[in-house]
């Protein structure tokens, strides 16, 4: 089967998209808004951007031709936090997805706590495995629905005690949630550990 984009509308492209590239994980971000409302939704739009300075971005696009809530704040204040739920959390992270009025802090709603940062004035969720206090670096669009990537530099990497050893995360114990194609989620399946890159021994190329 092939597909052309170009016949297609772009609610398929995304719907093709995002059941394309799968499993992806959950940036869960809080943010505040000028007047001091924490807001908080899940971004699977999510990656890992640099180590040197560490950066991570999302995609957000826009609803109605309006920003979210989200990218408002990030634009606003210049600085939010990337939460990272695990398995446990999977039908808080959906329900926060709600399109609430921009009044409504979801974290209140959903009975969330949350916690105050080290370095920004954005709190952090308590209850997370790992939290990312992040600087906003860079805003780019791209496309006609205006999607923009935000990258933001981590200043400040909170991670539950016993998870990271030796600055490595053990998947097995953190449980992350990832996000497929439509409403649907996963757990981590099987994890299949290889040899080191550098320590596989190779023929002639
Ligand atoms: C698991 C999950 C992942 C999502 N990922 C994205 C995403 O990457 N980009 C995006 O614009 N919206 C995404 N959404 C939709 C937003 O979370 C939703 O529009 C939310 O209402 C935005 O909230 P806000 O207006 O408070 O920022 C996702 C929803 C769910 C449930």
């Amino acid at each position: 089967m092939k597909i052309n984009p170009d016949i297609l509308t772009t609610s398929d492209i995304y719907k093709l998209l995002t059941g394309v590239v799968v499993p992806r994980p959950i940036a869960w971000v809080t943010t505040m808004s000028p007047t001091g409302i924490v807001n908080l939704a899940p971004f699977s739009a999510f990656t890992f951007v640099s180590s040197a300075p560490p950066m991570v971005g999302i995609n957000i696009g826009l609803r109605g031709g309006d920003l979210k809530d989200t990218a408002r704040n990030i634009e606003a204040m210049g600085e939010y936090v990337v939460n990272i739920g695990d398995e446990t959390m999977m039908e808080a992270v959906h329900r926060s997805a709600i399109d609430y009025h921009p009044s409504i802090s979801e974290p209140e709603i959903l009975g969330l706590k949350t916690v105050p940062s080290d370095v920004i004035r954005t709190p952090r969720l308590r209850d997370v495995p790992i939290s990312l206090e992040c600087r906003l670096s860079r805003t780019v669009e791209f496309g006609e629905p205006g999607t923009r990537f935000i990258a933001g530099q981590i200043l400040m990497f909170h991670i539950r005690d016993g998870l990271c050893s030796d600055n490595k995360i053990d998947a097995r114990m953190l449980r992350p949630i990832c996000r497929l194609g439509g409403p649907n989620y996963a757990r981590l399946g099987e994890i299949v550990s290889m040899q080191h890159v550098g320590d596989v021994v190779t023929g002639p190329r």
